[in-house]
């Protein structure tokens, strides 16, 4: 392939991406945005590896590597359970930050490159900042998955002086920058290059060490960015503009990200990533140190009686739900009630669940229509006007604590505020807290039913009574 169908091929595989991205922001544009990023990826390797920059018998190497790296990355995404997805990004962004460093250095040794003046300092820049945010995203990402998926305990690791720490790591790197940069043989500057390596290791292990579980997806969507911005670093390292372009997308969307989840969850995103918040998922609060109260059990056929009984109808489906895979149960119930009439609509909360949009998918993927399916902003007013608010393993994004409590962790954070409907309904196995670890008041309000069991199993009972 000639150098200039090379570039042809890498503007309309950029052109992909960007449509990929804009197709991305929707659910129902998804699909097609997914497939606008295939067609790019594909047309951007079989540029690269046809271009003029890969000779004969490097292709057999490349092949070979793809056809590894392809068959685990097939089998891993065939394997993944769903709740499991932010683990698997978590690592796929090591590898990421691990392709960096291997770059970096190859590039740094490789004897063909042989610039001079301002464009071999310019290449060293780009060969350092590659390799140090590499081994950021590097270890950041391995104990990001370590501790999502339980390998690594979530509690925050706080070392007295940590930030200060984290100073001294930052002013050493800036030093053997310099070192680097003057170094006058390559032996000269391998040596502050290596060391920066290792700075910048254990700098990804301690900060995210000192983040909490509850903050855990803010994490991964930041190490997301920095994984983009490793990429781009790695493209102006062997001059290559569709890395660039591409690592630069990925970069941005994922700090863009960051922030979105960041102001849902009313957390400051320096405080983030300074650590320390977030207890690990799943804990029961402490009794006594939270507002306990009786709660009232309802059965599975009195839901279904309230159900049959209600005009209007909110289901609020939180990670529970994703674990139960109660979805296509959801759906079942959902069409029977509304070809009674029942104006049935789902309120979707910008973090239920795990990761961004994990209940959008999950409903999409049970075919729920997505006209009924509204963000948070969309229906927050009108639970006053609806019957039944039925929770369905979610927690944190319906805790009223967030609005009335101020000395609350989660204090601040919008939610979906279903005690004002006439009656809620949570259905969940125990008193067991959320992902945030803390209680939830709305367990004991007066018109708060506690449907206890497996949301899968609850919703199948649901379903026979609303039949029956
Ligand atoms: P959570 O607050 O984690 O609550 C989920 C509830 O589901 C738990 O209380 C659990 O109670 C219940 N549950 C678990 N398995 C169940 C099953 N098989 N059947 C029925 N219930 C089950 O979830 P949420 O309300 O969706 O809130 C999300 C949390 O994640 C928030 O704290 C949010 O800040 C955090 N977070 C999310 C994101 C993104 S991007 N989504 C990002 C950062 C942080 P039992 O154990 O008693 O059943």
């Amino acid at each position: 392939m000639s150098a200039s169908l090379a570039t042809v091929s890498y503007i309309g595989a950029t052109i992909l991406f960007i449509l990929s991205l804009g197709g991305l922001s929707n659910p129902e544009s998804s699909r097609r945005g997914n497939v606008y990023g295939i067609i790019g990826m594909t047309i951007a390797v079989l540029a690269t590896i046809l271009g003029p920059r890969v000779s004969g018998g490097g292709i057999a190497w490349i092949i070979m590597a793809m056809a590894i790296g392809g068959s685990v990355g097939l089998y891993a995404a065939r394997k993944v359970q769903m709740t499991q997805m932010p683990e698997l990004v978590a690592l796929m962004h090591s590898l990421v930050g691990l392709a960096a460093c291997t770059v970096g250095f190859a590039s740094y040794i490789d004897p063909s490159i042989e610039f001079t003046g301002a464009e071999k300092t310019i290449h060293e820049v780009e060969i350092y900042l590659g390799i140090l945010i590499g081994a950021v995203t590097f270890s950041g990402s391995v104990i990001a998955f370590g501790k999502l998926s339980g390998k690594i305990g979530g509690k925050p690791m706080l070392l007295p002086g940590r930030h200060w720490m984290n100073l001294v790591g930052l002013l050493l790197v800036i030093w053997l920058c310099r070192e680097f940069l003057h170094a006058e043989t390559i032996g000269g500057g391998a040596v502050p290059l290596v060391l920066m390596t290792f700075i910048a290791l254990l700098f990804g292990v301690h900060m995210v060490m000192a983040i909490g579980g509850a903050d855990m997806p803010v994490v991964v969507s930041m190490l997301n960015s920095y994984s983009g911005w490793a990429a781009a670093a790695t493209g102006f390292m062997l001059s290559n503009d569709l890395l660039i372009v591409t690592g630069a997308l990925v970069g941005s969307s994922g700090a863009i990200l960051s922030y979105i989840m960041c102001r849902a969850m009313n957390r400051n995103f320096i405080s983030v990533i300074a650590g320390g918040f977030g207890t690990g998922g799943g804990e029961a609060a402490k009794p006594g140190e939270q507002p306990a109260g009786e709660v009232t059990p309802i059965s599975a056929v009195e839901t279904a009686e309230l159900l049959l009984e209600a005009k209007n109808v909110i289901i609020v489906p939180g990670y529970g739900m994703a674990v139960a895979q109660a979805q296509h149960t959801v759906y079942e119930i959902t069409s029977h009630l509304r070809a009674k009439g029942i104006n049935v609509r789902f309120g979707i909360h910008p973090v239920a669940g795990r990761m961004p949009g994990h209940m959008n998918v999950l409903l999409a993927e049970a075919k729920v229509p997505y006209d009924i399916v509204m963000e948070m902003d969309e229906l927050n007013d009108d639970f006053p006007n609806t019957d039944v608010a039925i929770v369905i393993g979610a927690n944190d994004i319906v805790n009223p604590a967030a609005q009335e409590d101020p000395t609350s962790p989660i204090a601040g954070m919008p939610v979906l505020e279903v005690w004002k409907a006439k009656t809620s309904i949570v259905m969940k196995r125990s008193m067991a807290s959320g992902y945030a670890g803390v209680d939830n008041p709305l367990f004991y309000k007066e018109n708060n039913r506690m449907l206890f069991g497996d949301a899968k199993k609850m919703l199948e009972e649901v379903l026979v009574a609303i039949m029956a």
